[in-house]
């Protein structure tokens, strides 16, 4: 392998200021960001760092080329003449994919063929045969974005949201990194209580508590580039053991999750036990109507139902009106709630002070921040009735 790589990691829409600043807590300066890929030079040790301890990133990914092509000659041309064998060894299971956006070359499968055949040449020209492919996976990405071309192997595997801790869940399902980001973007601090109403299969609460112990967020899954014969496995050994000897199984923090269906507290309380925090947070089922607490100054954070069906529309509604009342009376607590529903402030009953557009998979969502409400906030608060 060689020294140092063009990397990049990609992030959901919406998220990617967070990405970044765990890319700096890393000590990673990146170069830019476009299209929801930060682009940034690292080592095997950044790749196995963001690999493990990333929160928000989705993949981790080396470039190995990138050129101009406007048709399939010059395609195969740019594929031929990139370093494969750097990276690939006589046996590598090549699987392609491919996007095509704005440019002359827009048809997907034909694109990947010609990628995959091009690299075979190219390794069946090194290695006296074409690879026979029953070695590790290297998944291979070609990209064509107005008539650029550019190659990278994704280190990842599985999509990093795949934390290895939750299995096929219930409605809406939120994905780990979306969860990871929203909780970091609630500025939630471990000595204040959090409170999530609608915990579900429980992603908000097991991934404030992998947080705030510094559980490492891919420490129950497998990465392919770990399979790979030209990575120093050794690298991500160090990497691993230093984050696991940093966990605080001490910490000390007030963790909550309701659900009204006793199912998804079993599955949530399954997901805790898996993620390694299940005596790190409480789990209990609650209608978020009958919730109180004499805590002071916590944090709510949810994604409540969404009501996608029409029969559901009314009692959402209505749901969402009483959970307005519920945080109208912790004036001291901020709250935070991811929904799709276009008209959520109207039915909360009140302005968010902030509100910000996140994607949930393929969802448009919007995250409504509600900051505690201050003396002087309060003459400002606009009601929505
Ligand atoms: C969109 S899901 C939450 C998904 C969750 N974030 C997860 O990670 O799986 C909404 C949840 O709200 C729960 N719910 C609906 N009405 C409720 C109520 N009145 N009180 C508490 N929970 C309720 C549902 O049972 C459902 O699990």
């Amino acid at each position: 392998m060689k020294t140092l790589f063009d990397l990049s990691v990609s992030s959901a829409s919406g998220i990617e200021a967070v990405t970044k600043r765990e890319l700096s807590s890393l000590g990673i300066s990146y170069d830019r960001c476009e299209n929801g890929r930060i682009y940034f030079r690292g080592d095997e040790k950044n790749i196995a760092e963001c690999n493990l301890l990333l929160r928000t990133a989705s993949r981790v990914y080396i470039t190995v080329a990138s050129f101009r092509a406007e048709d399939f000659d010059a395609l195969y041309a740019g594929v031929f003449a990139a370093d494969w064998q750097d990276y690939l060894p006589a046996d590598a299971k090549i699987i392609v994919s491919g996007k095509c956006v704005s440019s002359r070359l827009m048809a997907v499968s034909a694109c990947q063929s010609v990628t995959k055949k091009a690299i075979c040449d190219k390794l069946a020209l090194k290695y006296g045969a074409p690879p026979d492919e029953t070695g590790a996976r290297y998944k291979t990405e070609i990209s064509v974005y107005k008539n650029t071309v550019t190659l990278s192997l994704d280190t990842s595997g599985e999509s990093l949201h795949k934390r290895g801790y939750r299995g096929l869940v219930g409605e809406a399902p939120l994905k780990e990194t979306v969860a990871a980001a929203l909780v970091d973007l609630s500025g939630w601090k471990t000595d204040t209580p959090f409170v999530d109403l609608f915990c579900g299969s429980g992603t908000f609460p097991v991934e404030a508590a992998m947080k705030a112990a510094g559980i490492p967020a891919g420490i129950n899954r497998n990465f392919d580039f770990t399979e790979w014969k030209n990575f120093d496995f050794s690298v991500f050994g160090e990497v691993k053991e230093k984050a696991v000897a940093a966990i605080n199984k001490k910490a000390d923090f007030y963790i909550c999750g309701y659900d009204i269906d006793e199912k998804q507290i079993k599955l949530a309380e399954k997901h805790a036990a898996l993620a390694g925090v299940a005596d790190m947070i409480h789990l209990q089922r609650r209608d978020m109507r009958d919730f109180s607490t004499k805590k002071k100054g916590g944090v709510f954070i949810s994604n409540p139902p969404y009501g996608e069906r029409l029969s559901d529309r009314n009692s959402v509604k209505k749901l969402y009106r009483d959970f307005g009342k519920i945080c109208e009376s912790y004036p001291d607590w901020a709250c935070f709630i991811l929904t799709s529903v276009s008209d959520f402030e109207r039915h909360f009953g009140k302005a968010a002070d902030k509100k910000r557009k996140i994607y949930n998979g393929k969802l448009e969502c919007f995250y409504y921040s509600y900051y505690p409400v201050t003396d002087e906030k309060k003459k400002k608060i606009t009601k929505i009735d």
